[in-house]
C-alpha cells in the first residue's frame, strides 16, 4: 500500500529539497519533531511485500562520538541522532529495507530535518539495539538540523563523489529493451516519476538503477547494475534499488497512476553484464 497520503507537503517539493546533509547544528531533535518523526516510523511496519520492519531513534552526547569514524566515507559534523531500521532477514530484505526507510527519510525532509544514509556504519552506533538472530540492520540514517553553512570539508567531499550530479536519462532508462533509450516523449506521464527516481540518493552516488519500459500492458522492469564492487558486496546497491522504487511509486501516486509491484520472468534477451533483474511495476486501471 502506498504511503503517499501520509505526506503533508507536495512530494515534488520534498524530493527536490532532499539532499544528504553532513554538517548539523549542535543539538538533538526537539520533542515535537521527534514525536512526529517517530509517529511516522511507527506507521511503517512493513517493508516491501510485507517484510517486517521497525525503527528506533538513538541519540549520543557529542563527547561520546568525538573523534570516532562513524561511517566508511563522508565527513560529518555534529552527527548526534540516528534512525536505525531493523528488518527480518530474507533474500529480498535489502531492497525492502531501502524502500521502507526512504519514506522515513522523505518524512524527515518534510519536517525540515537533514538526513544522510550510512551504508557501512560504526557498530558502536547500534550497540544498544536489540536484534534477534533472524533480524538485521542493513544501514541507518543520521538525522538532525542542518547547519546554516556546510563545512569546506563537506563541500569537497560532495564534489569528490559528484553528489549533485545524476546520470543522463539515456544511461538509466530504456524502451522495450536495453538497445533503445527511453525519451521523455515516450515516457509520457511517467516522466515525473522517473525524474523523482533519478533524484534519489544512492550509495556513493552510483545510481545503479536501470529501468526498461515495455508497453501492453505498461510495465517498468527494474534492474540493478553493479557499479562498485564494494557497494555490491555490502548489498548497498540493493538498498539503492529499494530507494528508487519508493521515489518512483510516490511519483506515480502524485500523478494518479495506479500500479502494482510484481516479479516477472522478463523476456529481455539483451540484459547487459553485471545487471540483475529486481522487480517490475505494472500499471493497473
Ligand atoms: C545506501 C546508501 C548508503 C550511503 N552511505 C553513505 C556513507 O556511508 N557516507 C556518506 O557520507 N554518504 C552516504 N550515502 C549518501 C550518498 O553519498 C548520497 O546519497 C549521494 O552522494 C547523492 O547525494 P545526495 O543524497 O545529496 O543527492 C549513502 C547513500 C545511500 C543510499
Amino acid at each position: 500500500m502506498s504511503h503517499f497520503k501520509k505526506f503533508e507537503k507536495p512530494i515534488k517539493e520534498i524530493i527536490e529539497s532532499r539532499v544528504s546533509c553532513r554538517t548539523y547544528q549542535d543539538q538533538w531533535l526537539k520533542e515535537h519533531d521527534k514525536i512526529r518523526l517517530l509517529a511516522f516510523c511507527d506507521s511503517i511496519q512493513e517493508g516491501f511485500k510485507g517484510k517486517k520492519i521497525s525503527f528506533r531513534l538513538v541519540e549520543f552526547d557529542k563527547e561520546t562520538l568525538k573523534g570516532m569514524k562513524l561511517t566508511y566515507y563522508g565527513l560529518f559534523k555534529n552527527a548526534l541522532s540516528f534512525i536505525i531500521g531493523i528488518i527480518a532477514q530474507s533474500d529480498s530484505a535489502y531492497v525492502s529495507f531501502g524502500y521502507a526507510f526512504e519514506h522515513v527519510v522523505l518524512k524527515a525532509t518534510e519536517l525540515g530535518l537533514g538526513t544522510c544514509w550510512f551504508g557501512d556504519f560504526n557498530p558502536y552506533l547500534v550497540e544498544d539495539i536489540a536484534v534477534t538472530e533472524d533480524q538485521m540492520i542493513p544501514a541507518l540514517c543520521v538525522v538532525g538540523y542542518p547547519a546554516e553553512r556546510s563545512t569546506i570539508k563537506e563541500r569537497i567531499a560532495r564534489f569528490a563523489i559528484r553528489a549533485s550530479k545524476r546520470k543522463e536519462w539515456r544511461n538509466l532508462f530504456f524502451h522495450e529493451n536495453f538497445a533503445e533509450h527511453l525519451t521523455k516523449d515516450s515516457a509520457g506521464k511517467y516522466t515525473v516519476p522517473l525524474e523523482y527516481l533519478r533524484m534519489a540518493p544512492s550509495s556513493r552516488n552510483t545510481q545503479p538503477w536501470r529501468i526498461v519500459k515495455q508497453a501492453n500492458p505498461t510495465r517498468f522492469h527494474f534492474f540493478k547494475q553493479t557499479i562498485k564492487a564494494y557497494c555490491e558486496k555490502k548489498r548497498m546497491h540493493e538498498i539503492d534499488l529499494g530507494i528508487a522504487m519508493c521515489h518512483f511509486e510516490l511519483g506515480c501516486a502524485e500523478k494518479n497512476i495506479n500500479g502494482i509491484w510484481k516479479a516477472y520472468t522478463h523476456n529481455l534477451d539483451d540484459v547487459p553484464a553485471k545487471t540483475t533483474y529486481i522487480m517490475s511495476w505494472e500499471e493497473t486501471k
